[in-house]
């Protein structure tokens, strides 16, 4: 499977009567080499986050807890990845508009990347994102 394709990778669960674990590590279950690892937490009721696109980068997304929803926009249709379970990760590539909206009480989003961060690899304007896509 092209690793450029929006999907939903499950991974690992190693379940346990003293409490599940799940992982991944670099270029196995995520299909990249990681380069940062960053979360967001403590979003009030009804914020959005995100509202941009990436030139190059290339991102993991999990619901580690509670439940938050990834709208992504390739420039042609959207979709809505709800995510809820904390051994599901919505891999997420280059070029696509994407915000993460209906966070839960208590919801912790981790997003694993496979570049540093960087502003300049930032599309933050969408009717520049969609004159990109042309
Ligand atoms: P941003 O990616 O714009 O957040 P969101 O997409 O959710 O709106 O990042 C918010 C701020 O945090 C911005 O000033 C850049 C800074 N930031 C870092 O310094 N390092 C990072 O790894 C990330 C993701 C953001």
């Amino acid at each position: 499977m092209s690793t450029d394709q929006i999907r939903l990778i499950q991974l690992p669960k190693i379940l346990d009567e003293r409490g599940n674990l799940s992982f991944f590590e670099n270029e196995q279950q995520v299909p990249f080499k990681i380069a940062r690892l960053y979360w967001i937490y403590d979003v009030p009721g009804g914020e959005i986050r995100g509202g941009h696109a990436y030139k190059t980068l290339r991102e993991l997304i999990i619901a580690l807890s509670g439940s938050f929803d990834v709208v992504l926009d390739d420039g042609k249709k959207k979709q809505t990845f709800s995510l809820n379970r904390s051994y599901v990760g919505l891999y997420v590539p280059q070029g696509v508009w994407r915000h993460m909206e209906n966070f839960s009480t208590n919801s912790l989003a981790l997003i694993a990347a496979d570049q540093p961060y960087s502003e300049g690899d930032y599309i933050r304007d969408y009717e520049e994102f969609i004159s990109s896509k042309k």
